[in-house]
């Protein structure tokens, strides 16, 4: 993937580690939204289609897990999610997110660690566009299923490149949650070109 794109999203998609990973979002945070948009990007959008098919009106507190500049935050409390926490590893994107005011907290942290909440804490989480080339793969995942209660969702986008290289294999041997969607693969960015496409997939924790 990294090569075919240009810019940013290129740069990212073929960072080496975290801390180049959280740096480079750190300089696009304030132009992200622009682009992402005039990329056509879908993901915010299928994971809260997916998170209201769901999860129930009301339910809090949730966590957006890798939140960025908060465009699925402006978009869940719309949606009558009323306490969405804001967790992401680039301080930047953070800062473009806090001014939108659309999160009830902000957590500049790394998935793929351990996560400083206690089990269940979350009655949901959704985290869309992470699961991706270059950022998060299936390690990051335990930690969500743990800080997320029994019934809760997790609403995920991963990239299908990881879904077929071991995500999906990985989600079946973990009986702390269920498959309860996968969507067909999709383009999340249709004015980008060689977009490998996506899954939006919804886990139950059991
Ligand atoms: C493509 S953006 C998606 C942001 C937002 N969810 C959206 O859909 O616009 C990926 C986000 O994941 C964050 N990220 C990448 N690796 C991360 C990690 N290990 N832990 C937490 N956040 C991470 C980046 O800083 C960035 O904000």
């Amino acid at each position: 993937m990294a090569g075919q794109h240009e810019g940013f999203l290129g740069d990212v998609y073929g960072a080496k580690d975290r801390a180049s990973v959280a740096d480079l979002y750190d300089k696009w945070a304030t132009t992200y939204d622009a682009e992402m948009a005039k990329a056509g990007y879908r993901h915010p959008s299928i994971a809260l289609a997916l998170l209201a098919r769901h999860l129930p009106k009301g339910a809090a507190p949730l966590l957006d897990a890798g939140a960025g500049t908060g465009l699925i935050g402006d978009w869940l409390a719309i949606m009558g999610y009323p306490r969405v926490e804001a967790l992401d590893i680039s301080e930047g994107m953070l800062a473009v997110a806090r001014a939108k005011g659309c999160y009830s907290a902000y957590h500049c942290l790394a998935l793929g660690g351990q996560l400083p909440f206690a089990d269940g804490h979350f009655a949901g989480v959704v985290s869309a566009g992470v699961f991706t080339t270059g950022h998060v793969g299936p390690e990051g995942l335990a930690e969500l299923v743990r800080i997320c209660a029994r019934g809760g969702v997790i609403v995920l986008t991963v990239k299908g490149t990881l879904w077929d290289g071991g995500f999906s294999a990985h989600i079946a041997k973990d009986k702390r949650v269920t498959l309860a969607e996968l969507t067909e693969p999709y383009v999340s960015m249709p004015g980008e070109a060689a977009t490998t496409p996506s899954r939006g997939v919804v886990l139950r924790v059991v």
